[in-house]
């Protein structure tokens, strides 16, 4: 079992770039679905979340792959899909593989689709997809495991959403693509991804108006066309890459990003003292004077991201002063906290959230990843520890970072991979 070692201590500083928007990648690749034809994506992560995406789509039918000589590139052609269901076996690996289900749908009039069931950081339901699919006039059971739904075809629908949800809106949207007539979702998610994601369907034909605003209008069109994108740098990686600088008192450039569309996780490392320089696709952060303790709750875009917070926690376990981490989006997002106390960190949890003693130093110890963001977050802790961490499970954190060992050890840091 692959395990990273990291020797705490060096001042991590230079340049590092950005990979392509791993969350971004996993909607546009379910787009490429409503097309019958050929959809190019670049700068695309070398991810096992994008291989398993990938793998759906094959299993759907589609022709997708990495393409050959360009290793950043999938290519998806969605003319030959012929069995619109996505088995448990792929589903449970990767919960995201349900966004298959809008573009199946609507293109096809049928989707099965196994129900993703719950992860370590929450139970996740997907009521909000299958309410969306229903008010479009999608018939919606439930049958061993998997959500079926049939339509003759749908129908445009105004439709409010009881809890913001990012898969959630990306799906419906798809769905009411090719929907006869109009669509009005409210209350819809307006982070970077779905925004992305409307440029697309639009680049593809749709006609997609509001994203990135809670209300986004669709009128549906008879088909799409295949299109060639580059995909956006991906602002939880450079946010991880940007606190393992700060957390070492390091000066870290990241490249490939556009610092707006992750303006909330830099306003939070201003607050907590970073000095922060934005350039058109790059930041730097550093903090010459030392951190200070902050308070930081996690909310849908623009609010401060989920996905960053174990990272935070992770930095301001070295901050002077307290600070206080509240999670409002995943019910059970606090899984690095126990590991994070190995390390000598001094945390007491409290209904949502989590109250830090900012301490001079952590200590090296052996610990688990329990998730994606968690094991980042543990990554960011050992690079500032005394001693050496060895952090278990790291099967996690390649599900989302390209290569982060080599990134780190780029930037001045002792880390290795094992196993
Ligand atoms: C997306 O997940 C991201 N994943 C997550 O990133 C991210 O944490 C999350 O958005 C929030 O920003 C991808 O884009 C692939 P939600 P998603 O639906 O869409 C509840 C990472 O680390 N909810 O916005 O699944 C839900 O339980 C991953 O890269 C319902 O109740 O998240 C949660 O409490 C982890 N019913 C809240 O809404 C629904 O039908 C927000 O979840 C849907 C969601």
């Amino acid at each position: 079992m692959d395990r990273i070692v990291v020797e705490g201590g060096p001042r991590l500083s230079g340049e590092v770039h950005a990979s392509g928007s791993k969350n971004s990648t996993l909607a546009l690749m379910a787009a490429a679905l409503l097309v019958d034809g050929e959809t190019r994506y670049r700068n695309v992560p070398r991810l096992r979340d994008v291989d398993a995406m990938l793998e759906i789509l094959c299993a759907v039918g589609a022709d997708a792959e990495w393409v050959e000589g360009e290793p950043h590139t999938v290519r998806i052609d969605g003319s030959r899909v012929s069995n619109p269901e996505a088995p448990y076996d792929l589903v449970r690996k990767m919960r995201a593989s349900f966004m298959v289900m809008g573009p199946l749908l609507t293109r096809f009039g049928r989707a099965r689709v196994s129900e993703p069931g719950g992860c370590a950081i929450g139970v996740r339901p997907v009521d909000q997809h299958l309410k969306g699919f229903e008010a479009l006039g999608g018939k919606i059971r439930l049958d061993h495991g998997y959500v079926e739904a049939t339509t003759p075809g749908l129908e445009g629908a105004r439709l409010a959403f009881d809890v913001t949800t990012v898969n959630g809106t990306q799906n419906v949207m798809m769905a009411a693509t090719l929907a006869n007539g109009e669509t009005v979702l409210e209350n819809a998610a307006r982070e970077p991804e779905v925004v992305e994601l409307a440029q697309v369907l639009n680049m593809m034909g749709a006609d997609v108006r509001g994203a990135g605003g809670d209300r986004i209008t669709v009128r549906g069109v008879e088909r799409l066309r295949g299109i060639q994108h580059t995909v956006a740098g991906d602002r939880i990686e450079a946010g991880t890459l940007l606190t393992a600088g700060l957390v070492t008192g390091g000066d870290v450039k990241v490249t490939g990003i556009d610092p707006a569309i992750m303006e909330s996780t830099l306003e939070k490392l201003r607050e907590a003292g970073a000095e922060v320089e934005l350039g058109r696709d790059e930041v730097r952060a550093r903090a010459p004077d030392g951190l200070r303790g902050i308070q930081v709750v996690t909310a849908p875009f623009p609010g401060y991201p989920t996905d960053m917070q174990a990272q935070i926690m992770a930095t301001l376990c070295v901050a002077n002063g307290s600070s206080v981490v509240t999670e409002r989006v995943f019910e059970n997002r606090f899984m690095h906290v126990p590991e994070l106390q190995r390390m000598g960190a001094d945390i007491t949890l409290s209904g949502r959230s989590a109250h830090l003693r900012g301490r001079n130093r952590l200590m090296g110890a052996p610990v688990m990843a329990t998730d994606l963001r968690a094991s980042a977050g543990l990554l960011v802790a050992a690079l500032a520890a005394e001693g050496e961490t060895t952090v278990n499970r790291v099967y996690h954190i390649d599900r989302g970072y390209e290569r982060i060992e080599e990134k780190l050890r780029g930037l001045g840091a002792l880390v290795r991979r094992e196993g």
